[in-house]
């Protein structure tokens, strides 16, 4: 009796299960069609990274062999704006040869994200001399004259790049763990990789000047760096996420050294951010629902536009 009873309540039971079935394979599969086989927030946490990977190709591809990826991969814009004021810097032949790397790394990057979620076209960027000249003025409080020109030597080029791609590698840090599928992980993971090395390669050819003056300012590439990330730190209002390559000693690795040619938090783990204290930074004016800075008309995304819609509306 009692076996006759458990086997009707397991055919019913498994029944039910097969009724279900064909209703939960459609809803997975209209998901699938919609979000490229992902869960919707992997797809809005890699997305949200094309905004940095769009300003670090145009101005490593721009920096380095003066065109852009409307020349180099123009299917990638997705009919985007070009920049403004990008162009070619003045550069020794080292630097020249490594930025160009980087730009191609950059374009490759930008491929991967695209070929794994839908992604947008490339935002409108302001690349102009006049936009990293800004950076710099608030980064010390006052106005460097003449103002900071980026593209006029490869230490300004150095400089200027210590401005953004340090961002991005912090955004991969803060998405991984959010990150449900292994595909958006081993992504995420690869692009952090290739980053963190070039942000290594940045900072270790400044660490070699790291005393040296800046001309015309008077003001040495370490403390650039230290104010720089001082900034960067004030506009995302989360702590200390950046350090210059000169820090006080308890802020070194162990606490035992002053030289930080990479950065990172007590335990030398690279620090993380969030898209909103990314936004904050790269709008420059420390809200991630007012657009500016790098972004004239904002970053693109579900993530970025869903700030820009909260302040509008
Ligand atoms: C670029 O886009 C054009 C037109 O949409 C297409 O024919 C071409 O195959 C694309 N090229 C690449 C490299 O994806
Ligand atoms: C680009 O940035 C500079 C400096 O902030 C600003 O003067 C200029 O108006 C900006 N251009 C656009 C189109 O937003
Ligand atoms: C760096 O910024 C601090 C304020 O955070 C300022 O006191 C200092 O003068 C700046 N450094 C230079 C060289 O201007």
């Amino acid at each position: 009796m009692a076996s006759s009873t458990s086997t009707i309540t397991a055919t019913m039971i498994a029944t039910f299960f097969l009724l279900l079935l064909p209703s939960f394979y459609a809803a997975e599969i209209l998901t699938n069609r919609k979000s490229s086989s992902l869960p919707r927030s992997d797809v809005d946490l890699l997305e949200f990274p094309l905004n940095l990977e769009y300003l670090e190709a145009e101005f490593f591809l721009w920096g380095s062999l003066g065109r852009g990826l409307d020349r180099i991969a123009p299917n990638l814009t997705q009919g985007g704006p070009p920049p403004i004021g990008a162009k070619a810097a003045k550069l020794d032949p080292l630097t020249r040869d490594i930025i160009v790397q980087f730009a191609f790394q950059e374009v490759g990057h930008l491929r991967a994200i695209k070929s794994t979620v839908p992604g947008f076209p490339r935002p409108l960027l302001n690349l102009s001399a006049a936009s990293f000249a800004t950076v710099m003025d608030n980064a010390f409080g006052r106005p460097l004259v003449p103002p900071f020109d980026p593209y006029a030597n490869e230490l300004n080029y150095l400089l200027a790049s210590y401005v953004v791609p340090y961002v991005g590698l912090t955004g991969y840090v803060g998405a991984n763990p959010k990150l449900q599928s292994a595909t958006a992980k081993r992504l995420v993971a690869g692009l952090l990789g290739v980053e963190s090395g070039q942000d290594a390669v940045l900072r270790a050819l400044l660490y070699k000047r790291a005393a040296k003056k800046v001309a015309p300012y008077g003001i040495t590439v370490a403390e650039f760096t230290n104010n720089i990330s001082k900034l960067r730190n004030k506009l995302g209002r989360a702590g200390v996420k950046d350090e210059g390559l000169i820090v006080k000693p308890f802020q070194g690795a162990e606490g035992r050294v002053t030289g930080n040619v990479l950065a990172g938090d007590r335990y030398s783990i690279s620090f993380d951010r969030t898209p909103e204290e990314i936004l904050r930074i790269v709008y420059g004016g420390g809200d991630e629902s007012v657009p500016g800075g790098f972004y004239p008309k904002g970053a693109d995304g579900r993530i970025a536009r869903s700030h820009l819609k909260a302040k509008r509306t």
